[in-house]
């Protein structure tokens, strides 16, 4: 082989080379998501995920999740806990009584991802973003005091 063909060779194998990584490059940042840091308030989360004051401030602060979360409180919750959260099958979610948790964001956030299955409520984790189900804790205490029309009967503990 004459030199020239032996650096055309060279060269053809150098770019095979750089399209093969690039395409490997390509192809993990495609399949494997935006960075972790990126994830976190529209990503699935897995049940044992805490519940995180900083993205409960986020949400919370901006008013248009508060009209998702009452869509979406109207469309999966308001079944078994009433449209106006008077509860039904499930518990009354305005009165200041509390089967789970104290009635504070962080113990309804802990309901909603992980339910009570041998209750009946679902644990909606694998269900939801993280994103909407605290949009849905901040409209469920923004429940409290509401006084619904026919209101199911306290259950659990009061709590101020
Ligand atoms: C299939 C019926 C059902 C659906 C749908 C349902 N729940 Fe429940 N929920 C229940 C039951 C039953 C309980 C009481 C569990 C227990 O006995 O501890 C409960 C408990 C709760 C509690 C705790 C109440 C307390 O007194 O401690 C919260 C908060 C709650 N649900 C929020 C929601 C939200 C938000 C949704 C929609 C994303 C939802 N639930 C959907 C049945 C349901």
């Amino acid at each position: 082989m004459s030199s020239q063909v032996l650096a055309a060779v060279q060269t053809w194998i150098l770019i095979l080379i750089i399209t093969v990584v690039a395409i490997f490059i390509y192809y993990y940042y495609m399949t494997s998501g935006p960075p972790i840091e990126q994830k976190g308030v529209n990503s699935p989360i897995s049940s044992e995920q805490l519940f995180s004051q900083a993205i409960f401030d986020t949400v919370s602060s901006d008013p248009v999740n508060l009209n998702m979360a009452k869509i979406i409180y109207t469309e999966k919750c308001a079944v078994c806990h009433g449209l106006a959260g008077q509860g039904g099958i499930g518990p009354n979610l305005t009165d200041r009584f509390w089967l789970r948790g104290d009635g504070g964001a962080s113990g309804i956030y802990n309901i909603i991802v992980n339910g009570v299955l041998t209750k009946g409520m679902p644990a909606w984790a694998e269900i939801l973003p993280v994103k909407d189900i605290m949009a849905l804790t901040f409209f469920v205490t923004k429940l409290k005091g509401t006084m619904p029309l026919n209101p199911k009967m306290p259950q659990g503990r009061e709590y101020p």
